[in-house]
């Protein structure tokens, strides 16, 4: 194996056999045409990329000699699940509460994140957290470290040893909030370019400016934040809006001349393509159609929406045809209740049949892959299986609990199966993750003594 200019191993030609299941489209626009299924396909990769996939009889007298290809049996071959929203400091208090937004920060979130100071101890929850996205089959995610540089450090550092893509930034919060995790607006900017300039761009890694919310940022960190953005090329922002009705009142009293709480954001500049912001559950028609006019993408969050109570995305209002906002799937772990992104799209589906506007299982499906890609400006490279793209992919086991078996026998199609998998499946349905065309996670193998 030859090593790259940047010490990467070049990795030679592997491929995979199984079902498939990918986007050629947008379901929400296209219907069924969107998606792309194939019961026996293979997926070859080279150099961390898709070089060659399709049908099996086409695919195989292609491939190069001395390609190994590794078959899995009752298996799915889908895009690596897209995490678009995620605290991994959190991990510790995961389930902890029974409150709402704004009680349950100041209860659990902020004295949890108080440790990661304590470069050693961010590691060790980084490494889980990694891990458990691998055993989840998410390859991308959009993640909140803490006010503490060092917690941004240890997730890249872990996230790089597995060539993983993944974003991150330093929270920002310099009012409301305990002094141990308030930064100033000089400092945060200071710290975060430091961050900037030792890991953006570096592989597979990205930086996100992460100012928490308008509530804990004064004026002048909104803007610092936002120079700290438009000086980074390909830098995200990442933050929260409208997540909590009690949240969005206390932001009209924090920032009186604004006309809403995305005003805010877009008055200080916080807004446009690469802009993430989780929840977006109270905002008005007005304010989908600015997110929608800047780009700005949504993360819908329904495991942690129903955990704090705060009410229920509506995602048809959100992509409406005439304005469609980007909108992907987050796990807002430790406010979200599951790592597992077949839990994700259930919960989502879910919420959607509250809201009285089914979610087809295609579109969940598209939602947490492709939909997720595209929320954040990365569709060129992740989100789907098609050559040229980069090799994450999932391997789904179909059968991978006995209730699951028994199931699968009435299934009539393979929207059916989807539905099936996001209705019964969690990580025990991922058989095998594969990152940058390496195999990160193989779930059997782990298994063996
Ligand atoms: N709003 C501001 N901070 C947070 C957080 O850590 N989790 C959630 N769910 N919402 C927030
Ligand atoms: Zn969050």
């Amino acid at each position: 194996m030859a090593a790259t200019a940047a010490g990467v191993r070049a990795i030679g030609p592997s491929a995979i056999r199984g079902g498939l299941y990918t986007f050629r489209g947008n379901p929400f626009r296209q219907g069924p045409a969107a998606r792309h299924y194939e019961p026996d396909a293979i997926v070859a990769m080279a150099d961390g990329r898709i070089c060659d996939c399709g049908p099996a009889a086409e695919v195989a007298p292609r491939l190069p000699a001395g390609t190994e290809i590794r078959s899995y049996a009752n298996a799915l071959i889908t895009p690596g699940f897209v995490d678009a929203h995620v605290h991994y400091p959190q991990l510790p208090v995961i389930g902890a509460g029974g409150e709402a937004l704004l009680e349950w920060l100041a209860d659990f979130t902020y004295p949890a994140e108080q440790a990661y100071g304590d470069l050693d101890y961010a590691r060790e929850v980084a490494t889980r957290y990694v891990a458990e996205n691998l055993r989840h089959g998410i390859t991308t995610a959009a993640v909140f470290g803490t006010v503490h540089p060092q917690s941004v450090d240890a997730l890249f550092e872990v996230a790089q040893r597995h060539d993983l893509r993944m974003i991150a930034g330093k929270v920002l919060m310099d009012r409301n909030a305990p002094a141990a995790l308030r930064d100033d607006a000089q400092r945060g900017y200071d710290e975060s370019r430091t961050l900037i300039d030792r890991w953006h761009g570096r592989g597979r890694l990205g930086y996100a400016v992460t100012p928490r919310f308008a509530a804990t940022s004064t004026p002048a960190q909104l803007e610092l934040a936002a120079t700290l953005w438009r000086e980074t090329p390909g830098a995200w922002l990442q933050s929260h809006v409208a997540e909590n009705r009690a949240e969005v009142d206390w932001i009209r009293t924090l920032y009186p001349a604004h006309a809403s709480y995305l005003d805010v954001y877009a008055h200080f500049g916080l807004l446009g393509r690469r802009a993430i912001y989780a929840h977006g559950i109270h905002l008005d028609d007005g304010e989908f159609a600015a997110l929608a006019q800047s780009e700005t993408a949504l993360v819908h969050c329904p495991t942690s929406n129903s955990f704090l109570g705060s009410g229920l995305f509506p995602l048809q209002r959100a992509i409406d045809a005439r304005r469609p906002v980007r909108v992907a799937l987050g796990t807002d772990l430790g406010a979200g209740t599951s790592f597992s992104m077949l839990r994700t799209m259930q919960a989502a589906s879910e919420v959607a049949q509250l809201c009285g506007h089914p979610l087809s299982p295609a579109g969940a499906w598209w939602l947490a892959t492709r939909g997720g890609a595209q929320a954040l400006d990365l569709d060129a490279s992740i989100g789907s299986i098609e050559p040229g793209k980069d090799a994450d992919l999932v391997v789904l086991d179909l059968r991978s609990t006995p209730l699951i078996d028994f199931r699968m026998r009435y299934v009539d199609d393979i929207d059916e199966a989807l539905a099936v998998q996001m209705a019964l499946g969690d990580d025990r349905a991922i058989r095998a993750t594969w990152v940058a065309g390496r195999l990160a996670w193989d779930r059997d193998a782990a298994a063996r003594p």
